[in-house]
């Protein structure tokens, strides 16, 4: 009995995650047309996407790898532009299908299940400068194009299906969507459209989905920024739960109930943003809901006010992050506080009880050093021991958890810092500057997440 409590659902999806820019590379081969995340990490203080960590030249050996490590999951997004290089339906590059076709094959050969993101930072550029992407009410059927050809395509072989990775933080981030405006006021406003326009596509491919294939799983995967107070008293814990409110829950609100909170609206409109939404817009969202979640989540944050003095509470500008002193942080300022994600998990299972949870991404970034071929990432390690067993806790408070997909399978290029921030449980010897053999290496936390996926979970 007591073993019994110990141990995840036998069927848990231990996964890990990559995204296509990212790993991928062949960047500009067999007929993949330019993304956005092309042409920004070319523009970037690091190396660009042409290569990342060539995956798609290595596919074996990574799918090797993968079945070493014991995978019963792989997160991976298929790249839109390989697929439709103009973004639309005007050109199908076969070659990219059948590479997709490829590694859902090997991943499937392997008893590795594909879960598959549709969407994940890489927009195709030719959509961008035909009508500036998402800004436009035209991008919500080029993307409900895209999604109905990889259903159609791929639909029989993938269970498990993830619409657009972390839109909230692309929203923030206008950049990553190739948003343009003229200036600030106007990127905010730009980025607020998009969002709109994003979830209706979404709800859309939802209910297509959902209606013609049975069998399929499909929802978001959500960036929830886990917000803690500075103290205890009311008026911080107050300013954690509205930034929590606004950064995170109201797309799960859209994706999961079908409706745009109040709350979220009171906030777009103190920062004067004009939505047009029609009744009909209205009726696709609460027609088409996700049927699961996928959750990226990495640390908790802590926010305070900057103006003390702020007497109505919540002001999209009027906060800053501060460190606990209890905790460890990344060279880049993330937390490694286990407990939060069990706290996280069980705030999802308050809110939406009967759905799902994918925790789709979560890991810790270092520079990680190749010495005599060895990684000892033991920071990762004791990251990983600590969140595992708080993910069991939570499992046991009854949080409907199906999987972990740590971020990430393997080193890849970092959104913003290229090659000098890695989270993969296998190396890349590669650097910034040189791309030498792009050798792969099992880290120290390789072997760590082996035994565990063999063990069902930690052993003891
Ligand atoms: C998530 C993204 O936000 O965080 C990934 O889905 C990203 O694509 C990851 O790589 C880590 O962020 P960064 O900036 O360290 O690459």
């Amino acid at each position: 009995m007591k073993n019994s409590n110990r141990k995840f659902p036998n069927n848990f999806l231990w996964g890990a995650s990559t995204s296509a820019f990212q790993v991928e590379g062949a960047g500009n081969s067999d007929g993949k047309g330019e993304s956005v995340a092309d042409v920004r990490t070319r523009a970037g203080k690091y190396m660009d996407s042409s290569v990342s960590v060539d995956e798609y030249h290595h596919l074996d050996e990574d799918i090797s790898l993968m079945k070493k490590l014991g995978l019963k999951a792989y997160r991976f997004s298929i790249s839109w532009t390989r697929v439709l290089p103009n973004g639309d339906l005007s050109i199908v590059n076969e070659k990219g299908v059948n590479y997709y076709h490829k590694l859902i094959d090997e991943l499937v050969k392997n008893e590795i299940e594909p879960i598959v993101t549709m969407f994940h930072f890489d927009y195709p550029m030719a959509l961008v400068n035909k009508y500036n992407g998402w800004v436009s009410k035209k991008s919500i059927k080029d993307f409900y194009n895209y999604a109905d050809f990889l259903l159609k395509e791929y639909g029989d072989k993938v269970k498990y299906w993830l619409t657009i990775n972390e839109q909230n933080v692309m929203v923030n981030q206008p950049e990553i969507m190739g948003t343009k405006a003229n200036n600030k006021k106007e990127l905010f406003q730009n980025a607020q459209v998009s969002n709109i326009n994003m979830c209706l596509a979404q709800a859309e491919v939802f209910k297509m989905a959902r209606e013609r294939y049975r069998n399929i799983k499909i929802g978001p995967a959500v960036s929830y920024i886990t917000a803690l107070p500075e103290n205890g008293k009311s008026k911080s814990i107050l300013l954690a739960k509205q930034l929590e409110d606004y950064f995170s829950f109201y797309l799960m609100d859209i994706s999961i109930r079908g409706i745009i909170p109040q709350s979220y609206l009171n906030t777009l409109n103190d920062k004067r943003v004009h939505l047009d939404l029609s009744k009909k817009d209205l009726q696709t969202l609460k027609e088409g809901t996700a049927n699961y979640l996928g959750v990226n989540w990495y640390c908790t944050t802590t926010f305070k006010y900057k103006d003390k003095n702020n007497k109505d509470g919540f002001v999209l500008d009027d906060f800053s992050v501060i460190k606990d002193s209890d905790l460890d942080y990344t060279k880049w300022g993330w937390s490694n506080d286990p407990v939060g994600l069990r706290y996280a998990m069980q705030q999802l299972n308050d809110r939406y009880p009967e759905i799902e949870v994918l925790v789709t991404e979560c890991g810790w970034s270092d520079e990680d050093k190749l010495e005599d071929g060895k990684i000892h990432d033991e920071k990762r390690i004791k990251y990983f021991k600590g969140h595992i067993e708080q993910l069991r806790l939570a499992i046991k408070d009854g949080v409907h958890i199906i999987g972990f997909c740590p971020w990430s399978f393997i080193d890849l290029l970092s959104v913003n810092d290229g090659m000098n921030k890695r989270y993969g449980f296998v190396y890349v010897d590669r650097n910034n500057h040189d791309e030498k053999q792009l050798t792969r290496y099992e880290k120290d936390s390789f072997y760590f997440y082996q035994s565990v996926i063999k063990n069902n979970g930690l052993k003891f």
